[in-house]
């Protein structure tokens, strides 16, 4: 089976770290980088936790690199508060291997990879845009050359959970996405619409609780923060699933039961409004009467059931790589 080459890039907190380690128990997976972004964390601090998640996952050869330190245009803010100081509950792991981050910047390795590898990468992206928009500064023909961007990041009809309209990955550089959405690559958005549903609830929660795998346990430990956090916050026991979902369709598209394509801007002027997606649905739009933006594939509903069962199985399975480089 040919492999899926995946270039990931986050803020590494809990969820991204949940993504990561299911990503690297794919075999059919090759991890060519990881970058980090401020964002959960310090795009330091998530660094460290993105080494720990490779070396669990059994993927202790890829490069992992440490990303924008702050947004293109505002101060830098850490969601401590939903994901602890450590970006992982206060359950970061000390680093075995003494593995330290790549010595080029996260934008930097993006362009150098997918230039190697013209056509073949898809990035997912599961925090603050910053990164992938650096790469289109430096190499705007990266746009050109991916396969696909698969990102968690920003909501349509869900409420936002970082203002009344916007998302946190969204809202933590809302002038990087707009540069990631305006640019010519195949770009799939999941956000707060389908992934607010993904909820992991106290059946899902028991299986990993019960889990015996190294995987399992390190999930388990570092759901605890995420957990308190939401389940106060949403009055319901659980967390949802937001970047393990983007993870699972950049694999599995059929996991996609509906989606529709738009041009999507993102709200820069607007104080209580910046981050806020504004998707352009007029059907006259596209009869050129305006600049035309790309198309963004804009997912409105998930097969939640088969995502979170499959998600479990690969999460709790262990290492099952054919990666080991
Ligand atoms: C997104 O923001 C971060 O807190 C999560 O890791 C996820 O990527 C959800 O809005
Ligand atoms: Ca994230």
């Amino acid at each position: 089976m040919p492999a899926i080459k995946l270039i990931l890039d986050g803020d590494y907190g809990i969820d991204d770290a949940l993504a990561g380690l299911y990503l690297c128990h794919q075999p059919e997976v090759e991890i060519l980088a990881v970058g980090t972004v401020h964002g959960n964390a310090t795009a330091d601090a998530a660094a460290k936790n993105a080494l720990s998640v490779m070396d669990l996952g059994g993927r202790p050869g890829v490069p992992v690199a440490v990303g924008a330190r702050r947004p293109l245009a505002q101060p830098v803010d850490i969601s401590a508060i939903v994901h602890g100081e450590d970006g992982l509950g206060g359950r970061a792991p000390r680093l075995r291997s003494g593995r330290e981050p790549s010595d080029i910047p996260a934008a930097l390795q993006i362009v150098q990879t997918v230039l190697d590898h013209p056509g073949e990468c898809t990035i997912v992206a599961t925090g603050p845009l910053t990164n992938l928009a650096l790469a289109l500064m430096l190499e705007p023909d990266v746009a050109l050359m991916v396969e696909k961007v698969v990102l968690m990041g920003g909501t349509v009809d869900h409420p936002g959970n970082i203002s009344p309209y916007a998302e946190a990955n969204i809202a933590h550089d809302p002038e990087a996405a707009k540069l990631v959405f305006e640019s010519p690559w195949p770009v799939t958005q999941v956000g707060l619409d389908v992934t607010m549903s993904a909820w992991l609830g106290p059946q899902e929660l028991e299986r990993i609780e019960r889990s015996q795998t190294s995987a399992g346990r390190f999930c388990w430990d570092i759901l605890q923060h995420y957990l308190q956090f939401y389940s106060s916050r949403h009055r319901r026991p659980g967390c949802p699933l937001h970047d393990p979902s983007a993870a699972l369709v950049a694999l599995d598209p059929s996991l996609v039961s509906g989606y529709f394509s738009a041009p999507v801007d993102v709200e820069l002027r607007s104080e209580i409004n910046r981050g806020m997606l504004i998707v352009d649905r007029r059907e006259f739009a596209a009869e050129g009467r305006e600049p035309r933006m790309p198309h963004v594939d804009i997912v409105t509903e998930l097969e939640n059931e088969r995502l979170i069962s499959t998600f479990l199985d690969g999460l709790l399975a262990g290492p099952r790589t054919a990666q080991q480089r």
